[in-house]
């Protein structure tokens, strides 16, 4: 396809945007020349109680790991996210709600989101939630889910958002992980016209978590649900009988703000805990440059509150900004496939950020749906989560953008609280399916299998070399594992886990994972997790999966499964099990295949060698590599014949 292809920056663009070229080769100089000073620079984004006079304290290894920024600081994150800006704009809108139902949306100021927030803070602390207690917020995509991040950040409690599309196992074993005592949710989600059953989630998963002693619910649908008196409340309930006034804990920079779990390539999912100051100066500032926000403009991005999008970039950097900020509860085809677009005209969206599955999803639908709409509000598009073909690039950039706006392709991770490697849209002339280069202060290096720093245009696994503000603070209870998962394979650099070439102009095209996690329509899901998944059912002696290439999904779940002695392959097997992947996890952990595998290809020493499952899925047997250390090489010929994705 075009990798050749370049589109420059125009020279509109460039001068109206708070960065030129220049102005970025400059800038990232200092950054990484004196990181001191030019962090003690940015730090001052944001309000501080008490000023900082240390900016960094890091070590990455080998041995110590720790990362503290600003460490000496005091602030609040929601006083800088509402307070900061009520004298200026209590009555500018901070959110604008658009609801599932295109009849639905309200506009929240910033006086109202702070009324909002100080009656939510003291609804918590009335039922005990203080400093440094963990909250689970397990809620659809309503105003009342920010409110419930920024009230436990304005009374220093500690959030953890557990995606409404979790199942309830999931949703208690992350309960369990960080032992919450208080859950925010809603009778139920609605999304797409289907109603998802919150609150009998949560009952459920709550069944196997004593400690918390707080359920708050928001009626948004009005359904029927349990009732446990005495740990239950209303949200409205519990909201009108406190006072309004609700002052903002003082907090130090590193005092944890939230816990993201995230899916890794072993074991159960991580609790990525991210702090205070330095979180918020890099969501900010981020936010800021990237989507090269201006007073005024409408900001949309499409993520979830449960993803760490919906975290940095729906909540935290855009309100740490002042502006204003879309909320929706909606998925893109509902009631039709125009939906997006539309929602763009209606509100006037200037800035417009999603992922690429969407894209792909939407390019499906041929170009009548977008065409049907205006979008010259539109001026800039984002899009994250995962590699952008060029052909969806093009498409984004020709058909929805109408080849007048430049997309940034951001390329982060949970653990880095905000973006990395961008474009910057008035910096930085693009090339469809490339991150480009390197944000403020981020230093990438590209290491060889044996950790040998490669230089200039090559390919391997992708490093940060030094420590940022945004940068996960450690793994929720578990430092050790921290410091394996990141700092081990290459003492001395955090490691990403991607896979990265850079070309001859310095820019940074990431290939995707190189550890066992597969990425489906942008969302992180670790191999071992389905596969766990899947040996707990009954009929399932073992079990291998691996991803695929995927249309749509950008890879796909395929799973080998082995089953007991005695138990036939079906039909009505294979969806059972989907079924209850879907149970155990949640629907976006279903597998796409399952093949049956009367073996699966293992070393003498009993390892999976998955490598050969993983070409057999993506139907390419051109180079198996080496099989003559197969205990039985027969099963491949099996695995072969049997494949579920044949071209
Ligand atoms: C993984 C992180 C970042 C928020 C959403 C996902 C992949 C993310 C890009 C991009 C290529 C990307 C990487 C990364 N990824 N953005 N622009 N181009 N790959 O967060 O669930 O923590 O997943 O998503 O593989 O490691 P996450």
């Amino acid at each position: 396809m075009t990798e050749g292809a370049v589109y420059e920056v125009s020279e509109s663009t460039a001068s109206a945007a708070w960065i030129d070229e220049s102005g970025y080769f400059s800038l990232y100089e200092q950054s990484v020349s004196n990181p001191e000073a030019f962090w003690g620079e940015q730090g001052k984004r944001i309000e501080w109680f008490k000023p900082y006079s240390e900016v960094k304290d890091v070590a990455y290894g080998p041995g110590d790991v720790h990362i503290r920024w600003y460490g000496d600081g005091t602030t609040n994150v929601a006083h800088n996210c509402i307070d900061r800006h009520l004298a200026e704009k209590r009555d500018t809108t901070a959110i604008i709600w658009e609801g599932d139902d295109p009849a639905d949306s309200k506009h929240i100021t910033y006086g109202e989101l702070h009324e909002q927030v100080c009656r939510l803070g003291n609804a918590l602390k009335a039922r005990g939630v203080k400093k440094g207690d963990r909250v689970t917020i397990y809620m659809p995509m309503i105003p009342e889910a920010a409110y419930a991040m920024l009230a436990c950040a304005r009374i220093g409690a500690i959030h953890s958002v557990v995606f409404g599309g979790f199942s309830p196992d999931a949703l208690a074993g992350r309960v369990q992980d960080c032992a919450s005592t208080c859950v925010i949710t809603a009778d139920e989600g609605l999304r797409g016209g289907r109603k998802v059953p919150l609150k009998a989630n949560t009952d459920k998963a709550l069944e196997s978590c004593s400690d918390v002693d707080t359920v708050v619910v928001v009626k948004r649908t009005g359904g029927d649900v349990g009732w446990k008196d005495g740990r239950d409340v209303w949200y409205h309930e519990a909201c009108a009988d406190v006072s309004a006034d609700c002052p903002a804990e003082e907090m130090n920079a590193e005092d944890p703000l939230f816990i993201l779990y995230t899916s890794g390539s072993t074991g159960k999912p991580k609790g990525v805990l991210h702090t205070t100051g330095g979180y918020l100066v890099y969501a900010a500032m981020t936010h800021h440059y990237v989507f090269d926000y201006h007073p005024g403009e409408v900001y949309w991005c499409t993520a979830d509150v449960g993803w760490v999008t919906g975290h940095s970039y729906i909540v935290y950097g855009p309100l740490a900004n002042g502006a204003t900020t879309l909320m929706f509860e909606g998925v893109p085809n509902y009631p039709d496939a125009s939906r997006f677009w539309q929602v763009c005209d209606k509100h006037k969206v200037d800035i417009f950020y999603t992922a690429p599955t969407a894209i792909r999803a939407l390019m499906r639908e041929g170009e009548d749906p977008v065409k049907s709409t205006s979008r010259s509000s539109l001026r800039l598009l984002g899009s994250v989560g995962e590699p952008i073909n060029p052909e969806a690039w093009e498409w984004y950039h020709k058909v929805v953008g109408d080849e007048r706006c430049p997309i940034v392709d951001t390329w982060w991770q949970t653990e880095t609280g905000g973006i990395l490697i961008t474009p910057l849209p008035g910096a930085t002339p693009l090339k469809p399916g490339s991150a480009t280069r390197p944000f403020f202060g981020i230093k990438p290096v590209l290491v060889d299998a044996d950790g040998a720093v490669l230089e200039g245009a090559t390919e391997g696994n992708l490093c940060i070399a030094d420590s940022w503000p945004g940068q996960m603070r450690t793994v929720y209870g578990d430092h050790e594992r921290f410091i394996q998962t990141y700092f081990s394979s290459y003492p001395g650099k955090y490691f990403t886990g991607d896979g990265c070439r850079r070309d001859g102009d310095g820019y940074y095209w990431i290939t995707g994972r190189v550890d066992d996690v597969i990425n489906v329509s942008g969302h992180r899901m670790g191999t071992a997790e389905v596969e766990s998944a899947l040996v707990a059912h009954p009929k399932v002696a073992e079990s291998a999966v691996v991803g695929y290439p995927h249309d749509i999904k950008g890879q796909g779940i395929y799973a080998y499964v082995t089953l007991i002695a005695g138990e036939a392959p079906s039909e009505e097997l294979r969806k059972e099990l989907v079924g209850w992947v879907r149970k155990e996890i949640g629907p976006i952990a279903s597998p796409d295949l399952i093949q049956w595998a009367p073996g699966l290809p293992k070393t003498r020493s009993g390892k999976i060698m998955r490598r050969i499952l993983r070409k057999i899925a993506e139907d390419d047997f051109s180079n198996l590599g080496d099989t003559s250390t197969l205990a039985d090489p027969g099963v491949v010929n099996d695995l072969i014949d049997n494949r579920m994705n044949k071209a």
